[in-house]
């Protein structure tokens, strides 16, 4: 094989459902020099890393810290270590991941008791109820942030109504991490997974998690072993927790440094001024969108601030404008999946790329474009 060139890919600018555009800073980061996932140093940015994590989620919970893999990993880190075969899990599902999360249920050997709403809609909090009552759940698991429709689930009512069934409640957070309000410790959350690619702007293929004492209780009490070796927590939190930090896989040591890089730029923003913002570029676009004669496929109170689901207008080509806006313009927006492919577009405003800037870009893009 010939030589290949030197790698030159195009400067994006990133608006669809993740990863969405880093700060030059973590960029920055990520091309710090190397050092050993054990050196003491390298110890140091992880507790960075874990008291960051915990701030952002707004959480105490000790075992709290970061899986060396994506989002996907951090779903499954939550249900194979909460799971054993023949329990019972009650599976909330409103879009592509709440199914992602029934499939790997079933995987663990759960029952399986499916609570379905219709994309675009949230889950309603009666048919939990009758779902909790129906079975003897070990956990119910929901998607806060569903990114394939555009909904942002309430999450405390069903909170109390899990707690009140005796189960641990499981929340995907990839999408609404650091985006809007999260609070793991006041509503009640056992298990929590994200991201580091959405509104935390850091590269993708890290996943913050953190687990309640009801959810390390449960944990302490399996009888089976946790069928994963590299996700069972019992081990990896020997590498993440403890004087005597051990050896438990090679940490993907780049991609720490600029994580830590970007959980300072939140902290240094402040939680809710961020919130705040992404709140604001979301209405921003609405407008803008909504003045295009473009509507909304979500109920203005669970809209997404950070992703916003719109319907393509009658007889506009989704995959030719959405080729034209990246090979023109730059800028990526993400199309429909499953029943939504072709009818949907979901443009994100997330983390670094929740901006005035990408709004105008996009905006007069569009009207070039359509
Ligand atoms: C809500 C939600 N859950 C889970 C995932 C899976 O994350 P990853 O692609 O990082 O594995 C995503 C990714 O888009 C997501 O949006």
């Amino acid at each position: 094989m010939e030589n290949l060139r030197e790698m030159n890919t195009s400067t994006r600018i990133l608006m669809g459902p993740g990863p969405s555009d880093a700060h030059p800073r973590v960029l920055r980061a990520m091309s710090t020099p190397l050092i050993g996932h054990l050196d003491p140093e390298f110890l140091v940015v992880m507790d960075d890393i874990k008291a960051m994590v915990q701030e952002t989620l707004q959480t105490k919970n000790p075992l709290t810290f970061v899986v060396s893999a994506p989002g996907s990993a951090g779903m499954e880190t939550c249900l194979v270590n909460l799971l054993e075969p023949g329990d019972e899990a009650v599976i909330c599902i409103h879009g592509v991941f709440g199914n992602r999360l029934a499939d790997i249920a079933e995987r663990c050997g759960a029952k399986v008791i499916k609570v379905e709403a219709d994309w675009g809609t949230p889950i309603n909090s009666e048919d939990v109820k009758k779902a909790l009552a129906s079975c003897n759940p070990k956990l119910l698991a929901i998607v806060h942030a569903e990114t394939s429709t555009g909904v942002l689930q309430p999450l405390e009512e069903i909170s109390k109504m899990t707690k009140e069934a005796g189960a641990l409640l499981v929340v995907d957070a990839v999408t609404s991490y650091c985006g809007t309000d999260l609070k793991v410790d006041k509503w009640g959350i056992d298990a929590l997974y994200s991201g580091s690619q959405k509104c935390l702007s850091a590269p993708p293929g890290l996943s913050p998690v953190t687990f309640s004492q009801a959810a390390i209780d449960v944990l302490d009490n399996r009888k089976t072993k946790v069928q994963s070796w590299f996700l069972d927590l019992t081990m990896v939190k020997n590498y993440w927790t403890g004087a005597k930090r051990a050896y438990h896989h090679t940490a993907p040591i780049s991609a720490m440094f600029a994580m830590r890089e970007a959980l300072r730029i939140v902290l240094e923003e402040g939680l809710e001024n961020r919130f705040a913002r992404h709140l604001k570029n979301h209405e921003l676009l609405r407008d803008k969108l909504e003045a295009m004669g473009f509507e909304f496929l979500v109920e203005k109170q669970y809209r997404l601030p950070m992703l916003n689901a719109v319907r393509i207008p009658q007889g506009v080509d989704d995959v030719e404008v959405r080729k034209c806006l990246l090979e023109k313009y730059n800028i990526e927006i993400g199309g429909g999946l499953g029943p939504f492919a072709g009818k949907i577009w979901r443009v994100g405003l997330m983390g670094e790329s929740s901006d005035i800037n990408h709004i105008n870009m996009l905006i007069a893009a569009l009207k070039e474009v359509m």
